[in-house]
């Protein structure tokens, strides 16, 4: 049976502790629950007792919720909320206690440790970085459940705890104070004896907790008719975009509201009914299922051989070189940028000046980490040393001859034999490159999605020869800069651009058959796609989209013709926002140039405009995705179904509350699918033709 370790001093203060000394994570399973259970009930029989300190077992960890295992687990609203009111009841007996309890917070607070903190009388928290607060349920589908949106809408009034709730919002040390989540930070080394401190003051003064008032506009906006605006703009937000497919959050804004329209009690039990429907849903399951893919992507840098990268030479300072090296040297990898053009240096140096500043002006960072960040990136015309190199990488134009030179330059100019060499292509063979270098165990491609700032997916490019460690490192890599790795073979478009490559193809054939921009990204929008295809057309450029359809056709002739209208964009100088404008004007809201190469493609075309229905838009565009993405897993570029869902939702955006492609194709039923696709064959054109394992899926 499982205990956790109490400790009590000779003036009655004790400490309990989340975990023993040698768990580095904690998170509350049902066993580590009930040991809470009798760990709080023996303290409450305890003579002399003068408080309790509750933390975690040791630096860097406090608590990270309630086991994911255990939510995905639940499949009926009864037993999710029968989950509920136990966890809740078990915290409850901190407030129970007549003595102070204090929350000693470092590392982790998330979720349910959260919670338990919200029943603490008071919280202090360690300065150290580690250090996290905040109730994130809401994102993986469900709400707080443990007495969470009770007691922060209480402690903090309604608009803040609509907005960390709702938002699933972690808040480090510093906002977390300001806000009053927390009520005193401490230096690490002093987290216990301050919360020592806290309780000492208020048994001098024979009390248990500090009282609380809300004040100003936390009072006006939770506690008077003004509340209607604060939910009114809620409300507004949720039904707007993707939010609107995820019902946790409308859930978490009713039981805010809860907290002061209704007595305690009753809101904890209407809390415990809402997780129970929540945890049920087929959203929540998605959303924990998603959650699992990314723990396992982040694994892979945990291989074997991965090693650390300290120092990495970007070659190529454009639009993706220079998002990298801002992203490496924001993770203190010492960072040299490199390009032909002291142009392109000085926008990169600018680019990420600017993208530092804002991100200190929203508070997501402090000044002295963008110094930081700076101080790790230089930039320059020339290589420098490559002595103590870890990773060279290039990002220069899509040229196989360059790539190949530059990387043989990079192993001639000393480059250590331990080195990664890496490539950032979007379309060429690793393999080819790896020919140009002694060493071809070490070439790997390290696929970064445009903006490198923004998109969370690296597709890591496995070509023949390339060794384990090779991959295992990129792996670490990309874990370090908060991105999710998924590992590809080395075969024309990787996973997303062969996946995306039929998509954007039908939305443009879809196009010149007469069917509007506008209609085409309404129809995706409200299939849950973050962006509609057109819009995407712009954003990737037609110039780009021309290109990889051309390597798409080469490889898969069958059924990835490029349609004429990419050509057309290119030739009418109506490449998208790079260039001004594409379908939609330059600021994306209005008609772009490209409406009249559009309107000149379907002239010469003849034949009569002709407008799908909805269901035929979902039909072709999102059903050979699917079918495309079985095609990789059966072709080997990845290696389970895993990599499917977590690729085409972190690459493409593929809707997380389906489950995944998989999970979509599941739901909607691949029998469905392939039914469909036959028709289309038979009545459009063969390149919708289903793949033989597809069919082969549908038939089991
Ligand atoms: N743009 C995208 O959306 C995207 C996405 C993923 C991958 N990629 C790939 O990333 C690579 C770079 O693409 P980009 O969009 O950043 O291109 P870009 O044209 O914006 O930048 C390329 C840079 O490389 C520099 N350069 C060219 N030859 C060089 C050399 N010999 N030494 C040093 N610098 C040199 C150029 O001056 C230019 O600044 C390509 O392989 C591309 O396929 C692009």
């Amino acid at each position: 049976m499982m205990e956790l370790p109490v400790s009590v001093d000779a003036t009655g203060i004790a400490v309990l502790r989340l975990g023993s000394a040698d768990e580095t994570v904690v998170t509350f399973t049902k066993e580590r629950l009930l040991a809470l259970d009798r760990a709080l009930q023996a303290l409450a029989q305890r003579s002399g007792l003068r408080g309790v300190v509750i933390t975690g077992p040791g630096p860097g960890m406090f608590c990270a919720g309630a086991d994911i295992n255990l939510i995905h687990s639940i499949q009926s609203v009864a037993e999710g909320r029968d989950a509920a009111i136990l966890g809740r009841s078990i915290f409850e007996r901190c407030r129970n206690l007549t003595v102070p309890v204090v929350a000693a917070i470092e590392g982790p607070c998330v979720g349910g440790g959260c919670e338990l903190a919200l029943f603490c009388d008071v919280r202090v928290a360690s300065e150290h970085p580690s250090t996290q607060i905040g109730l994130p349920e809401t994102k993986l589908g469900i709400v707080p459940g443990f007495g969470g949106t009770q007691n922060m809408a209480r402690l903090l009034g309604l608009p803040t705890a609509l907005d960390l709730i709702l938002n699933g919002k972690l808040l480090r040390p510093v906002p977390a104070r300001k806000k009053g989540l927390v009520d005193r930070l401490a230096p690490s080394t002093k987290l216990l004896a301050f919360a020592i401190e806290e309780i000492s003051k208020l048994a001098a003064r024979g009390k248990k907790a500090k009282g609380r008032q809300l004040r100003g506009q936390a009072y006006w906006f939770s506690k008077t008719p003004m509340r209607a605006l604060a939910v009114n703009a809620a409300k507004k937000a949720l039904d707007k975009g993707q939010a609107r497919f995820y019902p946790a959050p409308k859930a978490a804004l009713e039981l805010c509201v809860a907290a002061f329209t209704m007595p305690i009690a009753e809101g904890f039990a209407k809390e415990a009914q809402a997780l129970g429907e929540m945890i049920a849903t087929p959203v929540s399951k998605a959303l924990t299922h998603l959650f699992f893919l990314t723990e396992r992507s982040k694994r892979l840098g945990k291989g074997n051989g991965a090693r650390p990268i300290d120092s990495a030479l970007v070659v190529g300072g454009g639009v993706m070189g220079a998002g990298i090296a801002g992203q490496l040297a924001g993770k203190g990898v010492s960072t040299r940028l490199c390009d032909l053009s002291g142009e392109a240096l000085a926008r990169a140096k600018s680019r990420l000046q600017q993208d530092l500043s804002r991100r200190v002006s929203r508070k997501q960072m402090q000044k002295h980490e963008a110094q930081a960040t700076q101080d790790k990136l230089a930039v320059a015309t020339d290589w420098g040393s490559l002595a103590h190199v870890d990773l060279w990488l290039e990002a220069v134009v899509e040229d196989l001859l360059v790539k190949k030179k530059l990387m043989a330059q990079a192993v001639a100019r000393g480059l250590p034999s331990d080195a990664i060499l890496a490539t950032n292509t979007s379309s060429l063979p690793v393999d080819a490159m790896a020919d140009s270098v002694p060493n071809p165990e070490r070439v790997i491609g390290i696929h970064f999605f445009n903006p490198p700032e923004k998109m969370p997916l690296v597709e890591i490019i496995r070509g023949k020869r390339t060794s384990d460690a090779a991959v295992a490192t990129a792996c670490r890599l990309a874990t370090r800069l908060g991105k999710f790795p998924v590992v590809t073979s080395d075969t024309p478009g990787f996973l997303v651009n062969r996946c995306l490559s039929p998509y954007l193809n039908e939305a443009a054939r879809l196009l010149v058959e007469g069917n509007e921009p506008e209609f085409l990204d309404r129809v995706l929008l409200d299939f849950g796609m973050p962006m509609g295809p057109c819009r995407l057309l712009d954003e990737i450029g037609f110039d780009v989209a021309t290109k990889v359809s051309e390597v798409m056709e080469a490889a898969f002739a069958d059924r990835m013709q490029p349609c004429s209208l990419f050509a057309a964009m290119v030739a009418g100088k109506a490449l998208g926002k790079k260039s001004g404008g594409g379908l939609y004007d330059k600021n994306g809201k209005g008609e772009g140039p490209g409406r009249k190469v559009l309107d000149a493609v379907r002239a010469h075309r003849g034949v009569p405009k002709r407008t799908a229905s909805r269901s035929e838009v979902i039909q072709r565009l999102i059903y050979p995705l699917v079918d495309e993405a079985y095609r990789c897993l059966d072709d080997g570029v990845v290696a389970a179904e895993q990599d499917l869902d977590l690729g085409l939702v972190m690459g493409i955006g593929f809707p997380p509350f389906l489950g995944g492609i998989t999970g979509y194709a599941k739901a909607e039923g691949k029998k469905t699918i392939v039914a469909a696709l036959d028709d289309l064959a038979r009545t459009i054109d063969p390149r919708f033709r289903p793949s033989d394992g597809l069919r082969r899926r549908a038939i089991d």
